[in-house]
């Protein structure tokens, strides 16, 4: 069979548990680290020797670009570029899981700061305002008032790049001190844990604590669904518990970090992404490079 790619920028916990699984499995592999990657676009076949590429990029727009590329040269990736453009941006994941029917938190979006400034008026305090591309809880902030809303509204103007002037709200949702994150490999939800934490931002990245979480069947259809809903393939479903609604899916992360679930939920993710890779690899299950039609977005 021929190798396994593994796009990555440096080696966390996540890799190297990535790295034994494939070893286990026997299976060849080659690191290319994306600092040191040049794409020659005239010898595709130099990445055709790759049955899949596998994307653990920590830069959004290293792997992004790089997925684009691979793509083009007919090259299966996991996620395909069309996935991982989807996810990364904030507001462009909202869209997908709006046309798919998926519950999520009323999400608005204005381009101006007196624009977004009425629609926070019209939404009610507190609510919700993320930069549309981000991770690890970065620049995620609750406006409680309309005084914080205009000082913050102001600084997003005036030091913000293009993308910050893209005003993502979010309804804020009293959820129970803790968030879900839930694992996607193909069609099947593997495992899923709580994030718990005294702070409104529950991520691991910031020091949110994790404990298995039942998958039951209703949490595993809605996170199936989510999957669906941006392209398919390895993923993890952020979701928020609201007191009257339900599961609401919060975002969907395409190159997902789970060195915090894996323990707690008991469950080995890294043994199911390679059983997965490797099933794309023998052309057993189709990655998602199907679509070329990749939506244009300037990443960070
Ligand atoms: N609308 C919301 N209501 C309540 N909590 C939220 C909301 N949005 C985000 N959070 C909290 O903030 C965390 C980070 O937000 P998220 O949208 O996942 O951004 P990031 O991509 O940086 O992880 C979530 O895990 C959750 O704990
Ligand atoms: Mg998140």
């Amino acid at each position: 069979m021929q190798k396994i790619g593994i796009l990555l920028s440096r080696v966390r916990v996540e890799e190297k548990w990535l790295f034994e699984a494939f070893e286990k499995r026997g299976a060849a592999y080659d690191r290319l680290d994306d600092r040191e990657l040049i794409f020659n676009l005239d010898q595709p076949d130099h990445w055709r020797q790759y049955a899949v590429v596998l994307e653990r990029s920590i830069s959004f727009g290293r792997g992004l670009y790089a997925l684009q590329i691979l793509n083009r040269f007919g090259v299966p990736t996991i996620n395909s570029a069309a996935v991982a453009a989807t996810c990364g941006d904030k507001l462009l994941t909202s869209a997908a899981l709006q046309a798919a029917g998926v519950p999520q938190p009323n999400v608005r979006v204005a381009f101006t700061p007196e624009a977004a400034l009425k629609a926070i008026e019209e939404m009610g305090y507190p609510v919700v305002l993320k930069p549309v591309i981000g991770s690890w809880g970065r620049l995620v902030t609750k406006i409680n008032d309309r005084e914080a809303a205009e000082g913050l509204l102001e600084h997003r103007e005036v030091l913000g790049s293009y993308y910050h002037q893209i005003y993502y709200l979010q309804e804020y949702i009293r959820k129970p001190g803790r968030d879900i994150r839930a694992y996607v490999v193909g069609d099947e939800t593997i495992a899923a844990s709580y994030r718990s934490s005294k702070h409104w931002i529950t991520n691991t990245a910031r020091g949110g604590a994790g404990t298995n979480c039942p998958v039951t069947p209703e949490l595993n259809a809605l996170c199936r669904a989510a999957a669906r809903a941006v392209g398919g393939g390895v993923l993890a479903i952020d979701l928020l518990e609201d007191p009257q609604r339900g599961f609401l899916v919060n975002e969907v992360n395409h190159t997902m970090e789970f060195h915090a679930s894996a323990p707690a939920t008991g469950i080995d993710i890294p043994g199911a992404v390679a059983d997965y890779a490797l099933r794309v690899a023998r052309g057993v299950t189709e990655a998602a490079t199907a679509n070329p039609a990749i939506p244009s977005t300037t990443p960070s």
